[in-house]
């Protein structure tokens, strides 16, 4: 594998995950955008190479099985390997969404993205992970996951939301099994949260920029080779599961 750091940010089309490849690709690493639309995929590409970023685009659904082995296909023959993988991709279903009005088939959906997505993006890349010096995988997840924060009375955790929070509660657990598979691997696996930033999945009503937000996911992905790993963090340290 070349010297350079490879890395696939999902979703980095825009928002946040755009803002991670950014960070990366300012690092002097070769970043993949990952993203399911072609046009939206090509314009980051070139704004991240107009920025200097050595980026390249990678056609990415995460909820398709074929999409995701391809992609992971078109990233051996690029770039001849995986060190850090961004789970960053994720939709909230839209809301409102009490638990006693949401359609099951919103939360079918959004669980099939924010949660069976990763579990399908990280399998496919894991071949290339496991070969790399100092892998990393990082999940974007969120405090409204929190079941701790959830169930404390007075925490800020957003809407009550029978799809997308829970489906990051489902994402902590996943990537909590993870973590007792590949513990005595070299893969660091860490969620991260960027707090509440001003994006598309909030119709941008976000206080924080899309740039503050990806500092964490860049700070996980940058881990030293003693750095924590199966950890919970935001810009403020540990959140609690
Ligand atoms: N914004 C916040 O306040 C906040 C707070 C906590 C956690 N987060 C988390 O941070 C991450 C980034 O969110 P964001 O705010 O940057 O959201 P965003 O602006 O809506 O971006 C989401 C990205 O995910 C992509 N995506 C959605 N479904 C996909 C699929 N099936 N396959 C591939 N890509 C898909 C979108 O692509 P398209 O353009 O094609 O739709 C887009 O690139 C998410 O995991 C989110 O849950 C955000």
């Amino acid at each position: 594998m070349s010297e350079q750091t490879i890395a696939l940010v999902t979703g980095a089309n825009k928002g946040i995950g755009y803002e991670i490849a950014a960070g990366l690709g300012a690092l002097g690493w070769r970043v993949g955008v990952g993203a399911r639309d072609a046009q939206r995929r090509d314009t980051a590409v070139d704004k991240l190479r107009a920025a200097g970023v050595d980026a390249f685009g990678v056609p990415l659904d995460v909820t398709d099985d074929a999409s995701v082995a391809a992609a992971a296909e078109l990233i051996a023959d690029r770039a001849g390997g995986l060190d850090v993988l961004v789970n960053n991709a994720a939709i909230t279903g839209g809301m409102p969404q009490a638990p006693t009005t949401v359609a099951p088939a919103t939360v079918r959906d959004v669980v099939d993205t924010n949660v069976i997505g990763v579990i399908r993006v990280t399998n496919a890349m894991l071949p290339m992970l496991r070969a790399s010096a100092s892998p990393r995988i990082v999940n974007m997840s969120s405090t409204v996951g929190s079941l701790t924060l959830q169930s404390t009375p007075g925490a800020e955790t957003g809407p009550i939301s029978a799809a997308y929070a829970v489906s990051k509660s489902l994402l902590n657990a996943v990537t909590i099994q993870y973590v007792k598979e590949l513990g005595d691997t070299n893969i660091l696996i860490n969620s991260g949260c960027p707090g509440f930033t001003a994006t598309d999945l909030n119709g941008f009503r976000g206080i924080r920029t899309p740039q503050q937000g990806a500092a964490i996911a860049i700070h996980l992905a940058t881990l030293p080779d003693d750095g924590p790993t199966g950890g919970f963090f935001d810009d403020a340290g540990t959140v609690p599961w």
